[in-house]
């Protein structure tokens, strides 16, 4: 942390996020809420809104985060839990606790050096980072920066070219998993950010693709749908992911599986494993929460699946009932785009400081040395039915 802080950028550009960013980290934040809330003078209104909301009605984005409160945990006592450690594996890689940078894509809107602060804070912390499709800077800058644990989420492309050249590209630059998107084929309504004006400023913009031209307008027939014809007719089905198995040596992980068919017909496949997601409350509006979601997706698939989940994880005690309803990992979306506003790099790596701690305490007095101890037993649902 002190060698990060000793290189926070203080001068700024004349992005919208441009608000000086803090060099040392206030006392009033005490846990990873506290961001949320301070991020809002650091990142101007628009841009706030574009983040924090959720698609639709909100009620995906609000149901992640009632989800945690309906599990509670059991303490446990007399434990010996004086060797204790947050250690892994994940697809055979050793892991220093089980939390990852989720895919989060235009992240100059936040800070003026975006997704290179955010690297740093990944590699300082140990933290794998899974770098958007959408990023605004590129694959190959990113994994410049910092010898992080680098991941390449992608999005398919309308051409089977351009898919194949982000997924090289993602080899070359020695990502070393591949985390294939597939539940936001239709960009659904953000209706807060309309709201409060959001567009995208002309400097933040998708880094990896610039050199894929934009496809033309479809021309459609006066009685098609601009859904189904139009929005869909770009989307990826089963025929692609099996054609993009084929295609690459590196794991594949699908994020944004809710349901058990799907993940058990993605393992029968070849695919590596699933991140149960939602996208953050921001794809289809109405699903439940990931949280919900995980138990059946871990009874389907076994104990030997990878499973990673992510959505409305905000601390360590959200970390402890994820790995306990079956999840090997979790992923951070909004907390890192807020922590990142505050303080850059060292904001990232002190938030994700401060979900590793909490974990730490959770295991500590629910008696779970490791993360091999944190399963079912350690949790009841206070509402019946599960949820
Ligand atoms: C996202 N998310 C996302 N997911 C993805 O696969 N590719 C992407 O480019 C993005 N971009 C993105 C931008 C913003 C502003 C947000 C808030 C989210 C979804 C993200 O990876 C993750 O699934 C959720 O953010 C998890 O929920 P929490 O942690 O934000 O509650």
């Amino acid at each position: 942390l002190v060698s990060l802080r000793a290189n926070i950028p203080m001068k700024e550009s004349t992005l919208p996020s441009s608000r000086a960013k803090l060099d040392s980290i206030p006392q009033q934040i005490t846990c990873v809420q506290d961001y949320s809330e301070l991020a809002k003078q650091y990142i101007d209104h628009p841009s706030y809104e574009y983040i924090s909301a959720g698609s639709g009605n909100e009620q995906t984005l609000q149901a992640n985060h009632t989800a945690f409160n309906h599990i509670a945990i059991y303490n446990r006592l007399l434990v010996d839990c004086s060797q204790g450690n947050t250690k892994g594996q994940i697809l055979g890689t050793p892991i220093a606790h089980p939390i990852l940078l989720a895919p989060v894509a235009f992240q100059k809107l936040v800070h003026p050096q975006g997704e290179l602060e955010t690297v740093r804070a990944a590699e300082a912390t140990q933290t794998p980072m899974i770098v958007s499709t959408l990023s605004s800077t590129s694959l190959e800058q990113i994994a410049q920066q910092a010898p992080a644990q680098l991941w390449f989420q992608l999005y398919f492309q309308p051409q089977r070219a351009h898919t194949l050249d982000l997924v090289r590209r993602a080899e070359a630059a020695g990502y070393r998993t591949l985390v294939v998107t597939l539940d936001a084929s239709i960009q659904a309504s953000n209706r807060r950010a309309q709201k409060a004006g959001f567009v995208f400023p002309e400097q933040v913009s998708p880094q990896n693709l610039v050199h894929y031209p934009v496809p033309g307008q479809k021309q459609l027939q006066p009685d098609s749908s601009i859904i189904f014809q139009g929005m869909m007719g770009d989307a990826p089905n089963w025929q692609d992911l099996a054609w993009l198995r084929q295609q690459t040596q590196l794991p594949i992980l699908v994020k944004g599986v809710l349901h058990p068919q799907d993940a058990l017909q993605l393992m029968e496949m070849g695919i590596n494993g699933v991140v149960v997601s939602n996208h953050g409350g921001r794809a289809l509006d109405g699903v439940p929460a990931a949280l919900q979601a995980l138990p059946a997706i871990r009874e389907a698939l076994g104990q030997s699946a990878t499973i990673l989940m992510d959505g409305g994880i905000q601390s360590g005690y959200h970390v402890f009932k994820a790995l306990a309803c079956g999840a090997d990992a979790v992923l951070v979306g909004r907390p890192q785009l807020y922590s990142l506003g505050v303080a850059g790099a060292l904001g990232v790596a002190h938030m994700i400081r401060l979900l590793t701690e909490e974990l730490q305490l959770c295991m500590a007095l629910a008696g779970c040395p490791t993360l091999d101890h944190i399963d079912q037993n350690c949790i009841f649902s206070s509402k019946p039915g599960g949820e």
